[in-house]
């Protein structure tokens, strides 16, 4: 590992996000192509700290949702890929160069993430990519260097498996899983890439079974990968057939229904798109958020 991201939770920790965050410190690093190790400090706190530190350090008395304080004196246009040997001054004993600190207020990443309509995650990976730029010389106050700064977090975003995804690129990754049908059977494959709501996407095809009723969809075969990975939510489903515009199966609306019932269905097939919300496409349905866990299990 050559980048490490030191995490210090001022408040209570969320399960899972350190990983996360490491990651994408890491990709971060990788695409402004330093080759040394190095590390950063993330402190993640809450509104009163942060309003602090903004104030002694930057005299903003205001509370914000990152800060971050480079160690180096890099700048937009030469920014720390272009002139490492400034790190060497940052080495430490283990070999590993200081890059900086960064502060991020959680409950404001909460707020952010809400506004947004993606998930904590997301937007921790997205503040810790915006910082980790900001400590590698990276700024925002001029249009092209904002562009610059924007085009980078993306890549880093993205190889981190945290960007926003768009819908033809969703279709683009269902098509793909496509040619992994196993179809022998009925000779009609189909590709699925369900969107989680931490920007990940987990892919599927449908896989026959010569005892044609163990046949799985591809809709399940993704929905099935994802959760046997932690993900629970979900917020669209892109569906690919080569034949006809593959709406999902009564079971598979089911089975998509217990974890999100307001998924979007995206379903293509050659240029032809359509679209409908699976509260559409399941009325009236059977499920944890239908209010079932309120009977299920009880006498
Ligand atoms: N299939 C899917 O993968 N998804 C659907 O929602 C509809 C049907 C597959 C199952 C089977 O392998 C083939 O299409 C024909 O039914």
């Amino acid at each position: 590992m050559n980048t490490r991201l030191e995490i210090e939770w001022n408040v209570e920790e969320i399960p899972g996000v350190v990983e996360d965050l490491s990651r994408t410190a890491a990709e971060c690093v990788k695409a402004e192509g330093i080759g040394k190790k190095v590390y950063a400090h993330l402190t993640i706190t809450d509104h009163e700290e942060i309003r602090q530190i903004n104030r002694e350090y930057r005299g903003i008395d205001r509370a914000t949702d990152v800060l971050s304080f480079p160690s180096t004196d890099c700048t937009p246009e030469k920014t720390l890929g272009h002139c490492e040997k400034k790190l060497l001054r940052e080495m430490d004993e283990t070999g590993y160069c200081f890059l900086g600190d960064i502060i991020i207020s959680l409950p404001r990443a909460q707020e952010q993430a809400e506004e947004y309509g993606h998930s904590l995650k997301r937007e921790m990976a997205y503040l810790t990519a915006h910082a980790m730029f900001h400590l590698m010389g990276y700024d925002h106050m001029e249009e092209e260097d904002k562009r610059r700064m924007r085009a980078m977090e993306e890549k880093a975003l993205g190889l981190a498996g945290a960007a926003r995804v768009t819908d033809e690129e969703l279709i683009e990754m269902a098509m793909d899983a496509m040619q992994f049908s196993y179809s022998p059977y009925s000779h009609f494959k189909v590709g699925a890439a369900l969107l989680c709501k931490d920007g990940k996407v987990y892919t599927g095809c449908n896989i026959e079974n010569g005892s044609y009723g163990a046949t799985n969809c591809a809709e399940r075969t993704a929905l099935f990968k994802a959760v046997s990975e932690g993900e629970t939510e979900f917020t669209a489903i892109a569906v690919t057939a080569e034949k006809s515009l593959p709406w999902p199966c009564g079971i598979c609306r089911q089975a998509l229904n217990e974890f999100a019932p307001d998924l979007r269905v995206i379903v293509a097939c050659g240029d032809e798109r359509d679209e409908a919300p699976l509260t559409a496409l399941l009325p009236h349905g059977f499920g944890p958020r239908q209010g079932t866990l309120d009977f299920l299990g009880k006498e």
